[in-house]
């Protein structure tokens, strides 16, 4: 049996870009801006241990084989629509990675994940697929999107979220133990409405300004 893994992110940069991402009356530009710096930082964790491979360069001395990434095998998996806020930061760092989508809403009652839309590259069995949502909560989401997305049988899955609730992390991981999670923050707890506490609120409205 898989252990379930999950790293937190505590590099003081993260965390003083989180804390102030975490204040209510911070502006929706500044939220995403700073949501963009984090994936940026993020991606550098993520992709640790990414493929490369070797090409011949000239530098003005000699001809050497140097490694570059090999960015056509990633693909970003983008939960929307919050998934996309963290998006342009992680394609910054990794220009030539393909982007996938999946559309999932929470059910205001059951907090259930219902899926809207799917659609991602070709030839995905070769490709690495980092999947993207800020906010882990219940996990409903992210168990759904993960189960859909390993039906196109990727060589690999990550998730990366901003924040996660403890519930959270460990209903995904009961699902998927296979599955590591990469965050900057285990929270305290979720509410009653299934939202992160302490948290930041609703990503989706805080990055789109749709509050
Ligand atoms: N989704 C959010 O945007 N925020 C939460 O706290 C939980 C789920």
């Amino acid at each position: 049996m898989t252990e379930p893994v999950v790293h937190v992110i505590s590099h003081p940069l993260v965390q003083h870009k989180l804390t102030l991402m975490r204040q209510k009356d911070l502006s929706t530009s500044s939220f995403r801006r700073m949501l963009g710096e984090i994936a940026m930082l993020m991606a550098y964790e993520v992709t640790r241990d990414m493929p490369t491979k070797l090409i011949e360069v000239e530098t003005p001395l000699e001809k050497m084989m140097g490694p570059v990434i090999e960015g056509r095998k990633t693909v970003f998996v983008v939960i929307m629509r919050a998934g996309a806020g963290f998006l342009e930061g992680m394609l910054e760092v990794v220009p030539g990675a393909r982007v996938g989508h999946i559309g999932l809403y929470r059910d205001p009652k059951s907090l259930v994940a219902v899926e809207y839309y799917f659609k991602m590259p070709s030839d995905m069995h070769e490709r690495d697929a980092i999947v993207l949502d800020p906010m882990l909560a219940t996990g409903n989401s992210a168990v759904a999107a993960v189960e859909r997305l390993k039906e196109t049988h990727p060589r690999s899955i990550r998730f990366v979220s901003l924040l996660a609730a403890p519930e959270g992390l460990r209903h995904f991981h009961q699902h998927h133990p296979d599955v590591p999670v990469y965050t900057a923050s285990i929270d305290r707890e979720l509410n009653d409405h299934g939202y992160i506490v302490p948290g930041l609120g609703d990503a989706g409205d805080r990055i789109f300004g749709t509050k």
